[in-house]
């Protein structure tokens, strides 16, 4: 551990092996194209991912940018990094990643129109997660948006049910299990759009970094996924054909 993460996630710990044991915990691919339906991505879209670990969620966000958009990766691992570079060498989407961590980006201000996150906030101590938020509203470009995926307090669920007693005995995870998240990310300029859970204890939060045309592309993509109302979710007709449920705002 470093000041800047709770677990290095470096030799055993990242990389291939990582992918198998989340994999085992049912964060496989398919869970990744879940996500990635849920949030107003675009073709041709530049793409930042946080913590991207093994780059899942990117990989499948891929698929919806296709070749004329990019995705710029960052962690702390170089396992992880390592094993993403070979990942997503076969991808007709064009990846380049950094080791360094969210909290200081490499980035010129305004550069991304999307900023992705998934199951990595918990890991970072609170001023880090804090200055990561920060980072994500100075990169993204206004109109753009930022999708966070991460542990949540269960719904009521069996699985929900099942992470309650590790979510409460993880101090890195208040932020999470208090949903701290839209008041954050408020106070840095980021708007919640579309709350969603995508299992009983894993959450997707889009925000729209605010100062953006109204009326422009993603702001317009933004919106109609909260337009959705009801069971159905923002991108109902998802790789899987299943419906996610949407938290209207
Ligand atoms: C549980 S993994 C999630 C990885 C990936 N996003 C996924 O969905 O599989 C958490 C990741 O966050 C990274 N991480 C933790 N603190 C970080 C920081 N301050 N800056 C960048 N990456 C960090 C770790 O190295 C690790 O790869």
């Amino acid at each position: 551990m470093t000041e800047k993460n709770k677990l290095s996630f470096e030799g055993l710990a990242g990389g291939a092996p990582y992918d198998v044991v989340c994999r085992l915990a049912g964060f496989g691919p398919r869970f990744y194209r879940r996500a990635a339906w849920s949030i107003p991505l675009r073709p041709g879209m530049r793409i930042l991912d946080v913590a991207c670990g093994t780059a899942g969620f990117s990989l499948a966000a891929a698929g919806r940018i296709g070749s004329d958009g990019s995705v710029d990766g960052v962690d702390l691992s170089k396992t992880q990094l390592d094993y993403a570079r070979v990942k997503s060498e076969k991808s007709a989407t064009r990846f380049t990643f950094h080791r360094c961590s969210a909290d200081a980006m490499p980035f010129e201000d305004k550069t991304f129109d999307a900023a992705i996150s998934s199951l990595a906030f918990h890991e970072m101590p609170a001023e880090v997660r804090r200055g990561t938020i920060l980072e994500i509203a100075r990169v993204l470009k206004p109109g753009g948006f930022f999708a966070l995926v991460d542990w949540t307090r269960p719904r009521c669920s069996p699985g929900g049910l099942f992470w309650l007693p590790l979510l409460r005995t993880f101090e890195y995870s208040a932020d999470n299990w208090n949903n701290a998240y839209p008041a954050l990310c408020e106070a840095a300029g980021l708007e919640l759009l579309t709350d969603v859970y995508l299992r009983g204890a894993v959450r997707c939060q889009v925000f729209e970094r605010v100062g953006g045309e109204r009326d422009g592309l993603q702001g317009h993509a933004c919106r109609a996924a909260c337009d959705t109302g009801g069971n159905a979710g923002p991108f109902p007709d998802g790789p899987d054909g299943e419906a996610s449920r949407t938290g209207r705002l």
